[in-house]
């Protein structure tokens, strides 16, 4: 069957109503900051991963799946890490990836190996970022190094605004087809999906397309912003994930919307009192 999952934020786990919801309603958990590089290597080779534990045995303990989230990113990098480039960069991106990786293998259902690498707009080119700038191969050499570390982890490319068939979503599918086709080791595309007052008409099209190519899909980061059809966007997901046999699962980005990063947008399932 397929997952359904929160993102979760070790700071939040004292709170009762909050862990009787993500007990009782979910079944895989993201965490939200605490596997990011800035928090597991804040600075160069010292890695600490207490929080990122803690969200790791919350899922373990209530039996949910855990997606690690995020092994390279633009974004959330320690200044030590942003400070690099070239060489010196590329050699530290790929031992974060080997160490974390290898920190909590056996126990991650699947790994955002790499996050929002794409730029948006009409180009459907990679993302200018420091990572980019060590050569247009440091995507596939961090799937390669997380494969190595972690063999039994789903290994996925992470991104937003691919809620359609579009430029963008276009270029990661690309990329996805060169991967499989050259035996680059991606398992599985995740689709954020923080979503407005619309929702694309091609969402279950995009997502068949690219189950179609050998991986897995799942949305990984779900929230749908109040005030427009918030209701019909969230079923109108869901019943694409439940169409597509290769859709494994979907993650919503918090629980109650005082949980949510979107603040004022009331995007999530869950009120601020905990409500339905
Ligand atoms: C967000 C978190 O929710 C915030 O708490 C943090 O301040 C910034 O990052 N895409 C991602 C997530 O892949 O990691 C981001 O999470 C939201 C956008």
């Amino acid at each position: 069957g397929r997952y359904f999952g929160a993102a979760i934020a070790a700071g939040r786990l004292g709170d009762a109503t909050y862990t009787r919801i993500l007990t009782t309603e979910f079944n895989a958990v993201t965490p939200e900051n605490e596997m990011k590089w800035d928090a597991t290597e804040p600075s160069q080779g010292r890695f600490t991963y207490t929080n990122g534990d803690r969200i790791l045995n919350q899922g373990l303990s209530n039996g949910s799946k855990v997606r690690g989230h995020a092994l390279l990113w633009h974004a959330q990098q320690p200044g030590w890490a942003q400070a690099l480039s070239g060489t010196a960069l590329r050699n530290a991106a790929l031992n974060h990836v080997t160490q974390v990786a290898t920190h909590y293998k056996g126990k991650i259902y699947a790994w955002d190996v790499v996050n929002e690498a794409f730029a948006d707009g009409g180009s459907g080119a990679r993302r200018d970022s420091n990572l980019q700038r060590t050569g247009n191969d440091w995507i596939e050499a961090a799937f390669r190094a997380a494969r190595a570390a972690d063999p039994g982890a789903k290994l996925c490319y992470n991104d937003y605004n691919t809620d359609g068939i579009n430029a963008k979503s276009t270029g990661i599918y690309n990329m996805v087809r060169d991967f499989k086709s050259r035996g680059v080791p991606i398992d599985c595309v995740g689709f954020q999906s923080h979503l407005g007052t619309g929702i694309d008409s091609s969402y279950q099209a995009n997502l068949q397309r690219f189950a179609d190519l050998g991986v897995d899909v799942q949305i990984t980061e779900l929230d749908v912003e109040q005030g427009g059809n918030q209701a019909t966007i969230y079923s109108t997901v869901t019943k694409a994930c439940l169409a597509v046999s290769r859709c494994t699962g979907i993650t919503v980005w918090g629980i109650r919307d005082s949980d949510s990063w979107r603040t004022g947008a009331n995007p999530l399932l869950f009120d601020n009192s905990g409500n339905k």
